[in-house]
């Protein structure tokens, strides 16, 4: 047997790459609707749509990955799933700054450490062209994040979508700190899940996830936020 032979841990986690890398498309693709709708410049529209472009990259990427690493099911996904919830009775620019947000100033900003740290013992080819050309587009999906939230700080009602950040980023960050294990106290248990094997393959254990994250508020989220006199220290009630 090959170090390439892979374990199931590494299908169960490639497997949920397809699934989160298409539903990223999806949710992209519906992001730069409302963009549209919303009259927003062309370039930032352009950016969208080329982002779906990438996630659809990805998510094929990953299948390639899956099926190599012995993967027979891929992920069946529910097609409600594969849009953005619209408030109707709220301005669309709400709407578009919690997916934005949500999505890309928080859930792409991360995913640049994330999947560099992947990547570093990543060895298997098809893994390691996937971590490639996945490292290579989240930079500028992460700056498509940021530019979009500028944008939207730069309209007529950017009080109220400033009112909404304070509402609901401290949710937000309170969700992505429970997807990436900060809140369990059982990391001991998950670092015994991923082997040494496994790492080949582009995974590492939930507690190097919890640690990029943190380190992620520090150095990116707390200091982005703030160039936009937005005090997250503040909303994590930590000032
Ligand atoms: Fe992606
Ligand atoms: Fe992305």
């Amino acid at each position: 047997v090959s170090e390439q032979s892979a374990s199931e841990a590494v299908r169960y986690e490639w497997r949920n790459r397809i699934h989160a890398e298409y539903t990223s498309a999806a949710i992209t693709q519906h992001l730069t609707l409302w963009l549209i709708q919303m009259g927003a410049s062309p370039d930032l529209i352009d950016d969208g749509l080329r982002i779906v472009t990438d996630e659809l990259v990805h998510a094929q990427m990953s299948a390639e990955v899956y099926a190599e690493a012995g993967g027979t099911e891929p992920p069946q996904i529910e097609r409600e799933s594969l849009q953005l919830p619209r408030h109707p009775e709220q301005l669309l620019e709400m709407d578009i700054t919690r997916a934005g947000v949500q999505m890309f100033c928080l859930g792409e900003t991360v995913a640049v450490p994330l999947f560099s740290h992947l990547r570093q013992g990543c060895t298997v080819p098809v893994a390691r062209d996937a971590l490639d050309r996945i490292l290579k587009d989240e930079v500028r999906h992460r700056d498509f994040g940021w530019q979009l939230l500028d944008a939207l700080l730069d309209t007529p009602v950017a009080d109220e979508l400033r009112q909404l950040i304070d509402v609901e980023l401290p949710q937000m960050m309170a969700s992505l700190q429970q997807s990436y294990g900060d809140a369990v106290d059982d990391g001991a248990e998950a670092i015994e899940d991923i082997s040494d094997a496994d790492r080949l393959w582009g995974l590492a254990p939930a507690s190097e996830y919890a640690e990029i994250l943190s380190r992620t508020i520090e150095r990116d989220y707390i200091p982005r936020f703030n160039e936009r006199s937005i005090d997250l220290v503040r909303l994590l009630g930590r000032g």
